[in-house]
């Protein structure tokens, strides 16, 4: 057992999900009533909180109020996409980071996000160790895009999954009502892995998948991409495609949003619905409509499944406190939640296998 004492700083960072809350109450609830834990801080905006010394002391809350995170989508606290320089290059983030934490006797540090979050979790626990403060910092995971390794799902994945299949549905439904026969594309998010876009293929279940799923991991042929589509409408009068904001068609570009990066450096998707829908348009001449799901995807109901991962993700940092460890993601493994060393869920991007993928696209002739 731990005699490390001192107070909490907990964070949210990177885009929002519908369950990250649920970790946050989890963690924050844990931290409340642990014996080494002093005091729980709520970092606004996530390290930038820390920075800006924007803390809320979470003791001082109203606890029903706290219980309702467990229920809330979107990230209570405030997020930020804010990285964190390479500390050998410029460690003025660090020292001030450091600062606070001996300001307020800052022990342990929960950083809930997605890589880049992960990220900088992995970069202030190995700052505070070389600099001989005793820090236990550990991850929470969170990303709808479902991309971090080591864990089988992210919480907020399997959430924003059903609104996808649930959204193919209803737009199938639409889809259909005219006589003169409709081509739709629809883009979902997921940057770089194409986890939500295969999601998509649950609708398949109620009859209302969509036709093509085309994913990041495997380059599309836009002339293959047009036969395939013209052949489906002649037969249907129709035709839905999904397709991944981060899809690539051969010898084409990645459609960026008029080339702006977010603070990470990471380009910004998105676009690439309207350019197939317009490229269709042109090569077959028939009433083509793009749908881009955007941030509705995020937000929405959660899972039961996502609620229960989440708030486990949550309680397991907490105890982690107790045992005294640190430099660990949480992750789920089968049915298990356990303790990774951070940089595991971020040294590689968990995408879709090729061949999974290609088993898909003989099954369902797509
Ligand atoms: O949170 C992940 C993600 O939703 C990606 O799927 C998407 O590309 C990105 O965030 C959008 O980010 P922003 O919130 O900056 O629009």
């Amino acid at each position: 057992m731990s005699q490390l004492k001192g107070a909490c700083i907990i964070g949210q960072s990177g885009g929002p999900t519908s369950v990250i809350n649920a970790s946050a109450y989890g963690a924050i609830k844990t931290a409340l009533e642990s014996d080494c834990i002093t005091k729980v801080l709520g970092a606004r905006h996530g390290i930038k909180g820390v920075l800006e010394d924007d803390l809320i002391d979470m003791g001082k809350e109203d606890p029903q109020e706290l219980e309702m995170m467990n229920y809330t989508p979107s990230s209570a606290l405030g997020s930020c996409r804010y990285k964190l320089k390479d500390p050998d290059e410029d460690d003025t983030d660090y020292k001030r980071i450091l600062e606070i934490f001996k300001k307020y006797n800052v022990r342990y540090f929960f950083y809930n996000g997605g890589n880049d979050s992960m990220d900088t979790c992995n970069k202030i626990s190995k700052f505070m160790l070389k600099n001989g403060y005793e820090c236990r910092v550990m991850g929470i995971p969170k990303t709808i895009d479902n991309d971090l390794a080591g864990t089988d799902h992210c919480p907020g994945f399997s959430s924003a999954a059903k609104y996808i299949a649930t959204s193919i549905m209803e737009v199938y439904c639409d889809a259909h009502v005219y006589d003169t026969g409709m081509i739709t594309i629809i883009e979902c998010m997921g940057r770089h892995a194409g986890w939500l876009t295969a999601a998509a293929a649950l609708a398949g279940v109620k009859g209302c998948g969509p036709d093509l799923i085309y994913l990041p991991e495997v380059d599309f042929d836009l002339d293959d991409f047009t036969k395939k589509v013209k052949a489906i409408y002649e037969q249907n009068k129709n035709c839905i495609v999904a397709v991944s904001e981060g899809a690539i068609a051969k010898g084409g570009e990645m459609q960026l949003k008029d080339g702006e990066v977010d603070a990470f450096g990471h380009v910004k998707l998105g676009g690439v619905g309207d350019w197939v829908a317009d490229e269709i348009k042109k090569r077959t001449g028939s009433e083509t409509r793009a749908i881009v799901l955007g941030h509705l995807q995020r937000g929405g109901t959660p899972t039961a499944f996502d609620r229960v991962l989440a708030t486990r993700l949550g309680l397991e940092a907490a105890a982690a406190v107790s045992d005294g460890d640190f430099g660990k993601m949480m992750a789920l493994q089968g049915t298990d939640i356990v303790r990774i060393p951070i940089h595991e869920g971020t040294d590689v991007l968990k995408v879709v296998p090729v061949e999974r993928y290609r088993d898909a696209e003989v099954f369902f002739g797509a």
